[in-house]
């Protein structure tokens, strides 16, 4: 394919970086910094066409889904090697080397990872930059600034299990594999006699890609998958759940929210491991993990419609009718507003007062905070913009007095304790706020 030839352009600046490095020449830390994160994707947007990165699905992991899927791997039981059937440039495979040590040397470190670390894409130019920023990641780990001219031994020797490859040929067959598939797929919707077992029509490839990474696995290995949220909530991927169901006992699962500001697709967080023919309990209920609010009891959900901010500031046009807009920056900290004073047109959908807004980034409680979250109480009239960093939480009645009692939920102990319990992520999840058990404050 040449679809993503223009990446090439990329790779190449990757080689001139880990050569300069090799050859014992001064590099800039904060430009290694940046190619292991989000420079990739930037690349991405510039160099190859959106109507071929829709084509195959090329959307790479942005920064705070991948910090999630490195809590979630580092949280878990650790695995001896990785693979990504779909690496692109190597966000995931980046994100499971965070759960690798690092050994005496940097040639013993590349050595190791080079065993564990498994990778294919159609692409061979993602292909290349998975395996120079995974270089790169391992001469970060070795701390570059304290070892300055430090020597890579023939770098091109390196990461010879990332290839070029199409992954779902490549899962076929067997259970082959031994360890933990993190995997990010394409989500486009494929014909495929591979998703017979669940439909005879044009299927989504991720569910192709989970289905065949599933039977690819070994009895006991893991999966952790970023998947789109009509696998897990549609009704057409009813026969499919129940499929994968047979092969996997699911030991999380987090709905996320929007990708990113680039793609507007809704995605979850699958974590399981591989036990067939053991249909379990929680193998049966794909709406909330197992470890969720005790069954019967109420949660937010019973009594509010959690969303996420429609407003992507730096992309969305200007245009439309003028709103007051709620960002997370203007916001107090905790408490009660009428209407938010800044101002911003927009055209697609707002939301009417009384709400509660909370912001998506939490970090577990310390012992100086007591209390993890909190959440800010609009009263006004007019409808209000809501910026996409913000959850809002509108009450099912319409009542304040609802909405007081959430903030009250949200700060509580309780609430603070079940979400360190419940969230391996920072970046708060709409799936998260509406199991939050609603207890009596
Ligand atoms: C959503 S991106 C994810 C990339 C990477 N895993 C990440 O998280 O950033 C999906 C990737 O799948 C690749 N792809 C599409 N079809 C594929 C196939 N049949 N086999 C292997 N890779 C494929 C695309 O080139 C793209 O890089």
């Amino acid at each position: 394919m040449t679809g993503a030839h223009g990446y090439g352009e990329y790779t190449t600046r990757l080689q001139a970086l880990t050569t300069d490095v090799a050859s014992g020449r001064p590099v800039q830390h904060h430009r290694l910094l940046a190619s292991v994160d989000g420079e990739a994707s930037e690349q991405l947007r510039r160099l190859v066409p959106l109507e071929y990165r829709r084509q195959v699905g090329a959307f790479f992991t942005p920064a705070p889904l991948k910090q999630c899927v490195s809590e979630m791997l580092e949280s878990g039981v650790r695995s001896e090697r990785y693979l990504d059937p779909a690496c692109g440039s190597g966000d995931l495979l980046l994100a499971a080397s965070h759960a690798l040590p690092i050994r005496e040397s940097l040639k013993e470190t590349l050595e190791d990872w080079t065993d564990r670390l498994h990778g294919w894409d159609i692409n061979s130019e993602f292909v290349e930059a998975a395996r120079l920023r995974l270089l790169i990641a391992a001469i970060l780990r070795h701390g570059y600034e304290s070892q300055h001219g430090l020597r890579i031994p023939n770098a091109s020797a390196y990461f010879a299990n990332i290839v070029t490859r199409d992954g779902l040929e490549a899962l076929r067959g067997q259970a082959a594999f031994a360890g933990h598939i993190v995997m990010n797929p394409p989500f486009g919707v494929v014909s495929s006699p591979l998703s017979r077992p669940w439909t005879s029509r044009p299927t989504s490839a991720a569910a192709l890609f989970t289905y065949q990474a599933a039977h690819h696995l070994v009895e006991g290995s893991r999966l952790t998958a970023i998947l789109p949220d009509v696998l897990r909530s549609g009704s057409r991927y009813s026969t499919w759940r129940a499929q994968v169901n047979k092969i996997l006992i699911r030991s999380s699962l987090d709905t996320y929210g929007q990708f990113d500001e680039h793609a507007d697709v809704d995605v979850f967080l699958l974590g399981a491991k591989v036990e067939r023919q053991a249909l379990s309990e929680s193998s049966g209920e794909w709406w909330h993990t197992g470890d969720s609010a005790a069954v019967g009891s109420k949660s937010v959900d019973d009594f509010f419609v959690v969303r996420v901010g429609t407003v992507v500031d730096n992309r969305d046009p200007v245009e439309g009718p003028e709103f007051p807009f709620a960002r997370a920056r203007d916001l107090p900290p905790s408490g009660e507003i009428s209407t938010p004073v800044r101002r911003r047109k927009f055209s697609r959908r707002v939301f009417e007062p009384p709400f509660v807004l909370v912001r998506r980034t939490s970090r577990p409680s310390t012992a100086q905070q007591e209390s993890r979250l909190s959440g800010v109480l609009v009263t006004g009239q007019a409808p209000v913009a809501v910026d996409n960093h913000l959850i809002i939480a509108s009450p099912r009645d319409g009542s304040i007095k609802s909405c007081r009692t959430l903030l009250k939920v949200l700060s509580s102990k309780p609430t603070s304790d079940w979400l360190d319990n419940r969230i391996r992520c920072r970046h708060l999840t709409v799936g998260a706020v509406r199991e939050i058990p609603w207890t009596n404050t």
